[in-house]
């Protein structure tokens, strides 16, 4: 590294806002480029927009190589699903994510179903279908809720937790209907507990843990209405505890890392396992996504004491022995701020006011679904912000948080007003 290193960011979400952010801090990075980001990354010192859309592989691949980019961080999944670092990789470009068969955990929930099963990994009992017929028959079957998911990537909203058979019976039409249930679709068991978020940067079998985070999927407060992608995050996620993350650990990240590493090249990048905890504390696979998770990017990478070039370096060269990452003690917290209609479409093109007064040392805002128009930041639909705070204790950080959101205004803005409340004791 003798030049400062030029990096490269694929995503245009609050997730790469900071990994952006994170990386333009560093002093080993002499600049970011994001492709193709939005109006907070573009106001970041150091930081370059690049009109090119995360699933443009051979597009990105070819920038990386005629701007010499030392490394590329891929936020989404589609682009890992889509080839692009099996395409950098034949061009010797560094990476930061698996390769596009590996990418098939989180691109196809039916091949990580029999990859569980395979290599008993814990997770809820389930039945697979390829027709609307025989999912209908198979609910008929069934007394409880059940979880209805479509096998392909469905930006988090391909999964309905059904309380009622007319629940599971909608959902199941609704998901055959979409070109994500293409290969077919998944019913099983809703396993009761409590959900964290568990993230890890894996190198073959080598891999370091980030702190455990929350999510908060649901759109409204009290863990209501419809999935989204995550309308807040909390960090460190309060019920967890060492010996919990050691069960973790040697249920689920190793022996998938092992079989991985087995079967075909080494895995590289995060490997991110959503987890439930049952009742009896037991805890279950519930999904694997190879990437960061966005909320909890946002919190962890607000948290983190460590220089993240030299973590994801790290990660892909395959040194993640010579780094042990450091957060700070304090907990942060993320609230995102939607566009009406989310997670269905919504508007676009409101301006955004009163970013100026946001932010300071434990404020930070990332932003998400925006764009800059001719007098300032505009809204782009979906998630627009994520008010990500800092605090001795939750609550300060929830405090901090919700009151730079009054500052904030946008025709249409929605969010929820319970993020971390769980995790106040
Ligand atoms: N927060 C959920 C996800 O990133 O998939």
């Amino acid at each position: 590294m003798n030049r400062g290193a030029r990096v490269l960011v694929v995503g245009q979400g609050a997730r790469e806002h900071a990994l952006a952010w994170a990386l333009s801090r560093s002093p080993h990075v002499a600049q970011v480029f994001v492709a193709p980001g939005n109006a907070g990354t573009i106001k970041e010192p150091n930081v370059l927009n690049i009109p090119l859309a995360p699933d443009q592989v051979d597009a990105i691949a070819r920038y990386s190589r005629e701007q010499h980019i030392d490394l590329v961080v891929i936020g989404p999944e589609a682009p890992l699903v889509g080839g692009l670092v099996d395409r950098l990789d034949q061009q010797g470009t560094a990476a930061v994510g698996p390769t596009q068969s590996l990418a098939r955990l989180e691109g196809s929930k039916i091949y990580c179903k029999r990859f569980c099963e395979a290599h008993d990994i814990p997770t809820a009992a389930a039945r697979i279908h390829t027709d609307l017929h025989s999912a209908l028959q198979d609910i008929a079957n069934h007394d409880g809720p059940l979880v209805i998911k479509a096998s392909g990537l469905c930006g988090g909203k391909g999964v309905v937790v059904a309380q009622t058979r007319s629940e599971a019976e909608g959902a199941a039409h609704v998901l055959f209907s979409l070109p994500a249930t293409r290969e077919g679709l998944i019913i099983e068991t809703c396993i009761q507990g409590w959900e964290t978020s568990y993230i890890v940067l894996a190198h073959g079998t080598t891999y370091r843990a980030w702190p455990a985070a929350q999510d908060h999927k649901r759109l409204l407060a009290g863990d209501r209405g419809p999935n989204t992608g995550g309308m807040g995050a909390l960090s460190p996620s309060p019920r967890m505890t060492p010996a919990l993350e050691a069960r973790i650990c040697k249920s689920i990240i190793e022996p998938t890392l092992a079989a991985l590493e087995q079967a075909q090249t080494p895995y590289r990048g995060f490997l991110y396992a959503g987890i439930m905890v049952d009742k009896q504390g037991d805890p279950y696979l519930l999904e694997f996504n190879c990437r960061l998770g966005d909320p909890e990017a946002q919190v962890l990478i607000f948290r983190l004491e460590s220089d993240l070039y030299e973590i994801l370096d790290a990660g892909a060269r395959g040194h993640l022995d010579a780094h042990t990452p450091h957060w700070i003690r304090d907990p942060a917290l993320a609230v995102v701020l939607a566009s009406s209609g989310y997670p269905g479409p919504g508007p676009a093109g409101e301006p955004i006011s009163g970013l100026e007064a946001t932010e300071g040392p434990f404020v930070k805002v990332f932003h998400a679904g925006t764009r800059l128009g001719p007098t300032g930041p505009l809204t782009d639909g979906g998630r627009v912000l994520s008010i990500t705070a800092t605090g001795t204790t939750i609550d300060r950080a929830r405090q901090r948080a919700y009151a730079s959101i009054e500052q904030i205004a946008f025709v249409g803005m929605q969010y929820r007003k319970d993020i971390g409340l769980a995790g106040i004791s």
